[in-house]
């Protein structure tokens, strides 16, 4: 098939050469140049594992462009798949700017009997909208087809999903957009365009949902000295629970579930409905974020003398994305009140130091930014990162050689042998038990 996706972004360009891989003859569209030609030359300005290989070997095959959304002889193809960014506004209700435009660029330039296909993810009630819109006067079929694609893993995630959601009124193009996913033998359900967005909603808010959950288990099993990583084995047997996405940590981070969270909460009040639980979720989130602010300020008489080192920008390993990572919120806010601030990050420094500016100092190494440090905190778990010689990193500290473990990713035994006073998320090892350090 011909196909043509709009916006270049995460999703955009995963979904772009992943088709393409899948056999069909794909267009990328977006309204950057630089983004354009930095993937016409196979260089994604994302990182993301897998996908430059893909983009190289689809585009030398001519199965895969991309092209600005100003270049003539525009001929969309059977489907077009929009993809663009849709952002906060600031009292947290998602901005559909992006998508209004490119809707509208698509349905000026699709030819009758086509298919716009949504994979962006919207507020459920957005694509019967537009279907009315925009589609139904020019016979063009409006389809709801969500991405579940975790960054840093979105490649095999496109191949071997849990599922293919396909809402729509037309049942000559949901089956069309069945044809789409050949080759991927993953269940599909065939529902309304409303219900489609709400799984993409529910899905998202479910997990968020589960994260605060155990992160919120963390905090007792602080409080009572026991382990929440032998909770989660426990608890996760259980097949109705399950042990994925139970994780304590410093919380969820990411374009998507912090963001959509907040999207449900702020629209659910337009329609007279109060989330409780996820407005609770997020209050967790928050707290758990400043963990180690809380840490620093039982342990240190004085912010300004601290030196604090931060492993990991990215909100989780394997991406360069550093939106509403837990690391930079943390950062800030230690910088603010005076902490001196040291981070580091295999592939997002770049982005970090655009973001945090001259406020903290960015070292290229995880020796240089361990070097003389009193406190460090890892809050990504990137395997470089894990796999530092963490002897070499506790003789190159400064007393009290305290190493936070945001994710509970390393061996507290281990790390205690070493001599770090170590402290994980609900590992009962709270800073209390730094009481006697009082720096
Ligand atoms: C999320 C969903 O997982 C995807 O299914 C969805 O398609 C995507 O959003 C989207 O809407 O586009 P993503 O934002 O890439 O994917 O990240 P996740 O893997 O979900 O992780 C989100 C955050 O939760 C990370 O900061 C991660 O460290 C944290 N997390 C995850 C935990 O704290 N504990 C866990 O057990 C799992």
């Amino acid at each position: 098939m011909k196909i043509s996706v709009i916006g270049m972004g995460y999703a955009g360009a995963v979904t772009s050469a992943c088709l393409a891989e899948l056999g069909h003859y794909v267009t990328g569209y977006d309204i950057d140049h630089r983004r354009i030609n930095s993937l016409n030359s196979f260089k994604p300005q994302i990182f993301e594992p897998g996908l430059e290989k893909l983009i190289e070997k689809n585009c030398e095959i001519k199965r895969l462009k991309f092209q600005h959304v100003d270049d003539s002889d525009l001929d969309l193809g059977e489907i077009t798949i929009i993809t663009v960014g849709t952002p906060s506004d600031p009292n947290g209700s998602p901005n559909l700017e992006y998508i209004w435009k490119s809707v509208e660029w698509a349905t000026e330039h699709l030819q009758q009997n086509s298919i716009l296909l949504m994979r962006s993810t919207v507020q459920p009630g957005t694509g019967d909208l537009i279907s009315t819109r925009f589609c139904e006067n020019k016979n063009i079929n409006y389809i709801s087809c969500p991405e579940f694609l975790k960054e840093g893993e979105a490649v095999s995630d496109f191949f071997t999903p849990d599922r293919i959601i396909i809402g729509g009124n037309n049942s000559d193009a949901i089956e069309k957009v069945v044809d789409l996913h050949s080759g991927i033998s993953s269940p599909i359900i065939k529902t309304k365009i409303i219900a489609a967005e709400m799984i993409k909603f529910a899905s998202n808010a479910f997990l968020a949902t589960k994260i605060s959950f155990i992160n919120e288990m963390a905090n007792f099993c602080e409080a009572w000295g026991a382990d929440v990583d032998d909770v989660k084995e426990g608890l996760g047997l259980d097949h109705r629970i399950g042990k994925s996405f139970l994780n304590a940590g410093v919380g969820f981070g990411g374009s998507c579930l912090p963001k959509e969270t907040r999207a449900f909460t702020s629209l659910a009040s337009n329609y007279g409905i109060k989330s409780n639980l996820l407005e609770s979720v997020l209050e967790v989130n928050e707290y758990q974020s400043q963990i180690p602010f809380r840490i620093i300020k039982d342990v240190f008489a004085d912010m300004n003398n601290v030196k604090v080192g931060i492993l990991g920008m990215s909100f989780k390993p394997n991406t360069d994305d550093i939106r509403e990572s837990p690391s930079i919120k943390i950062a800030q806010t230690l910088s603010k009140l005076g902490c001196q601030v040291s981070c580091f990050d295999p592939v997002s420094n770049q982005k970090s130091e655009e973001k945090l500016g001259s406020t903290v100092k960015f070292e290229t190494s995880i020796e240089n930014l361990t070097t003389n440090k009193n406190i460090i905190l890892l809050m990504t778990p990137w395997e470089i990162i894990l796999n530092s010689n963490w002897h070499q990193i506790f003789e190159s500290m400064i007393e009290p050689k305290i190493l936070f473990d945001g994710r509970n990713s390393l061996d507290p035994a281990i790390m205690k042998n070493i001599g770090f006073n170590y402290i994980g998320v609900g590992r009962g090892i709270s800073s209390s038990h730094l009481d006697h350090l009082s720096w």
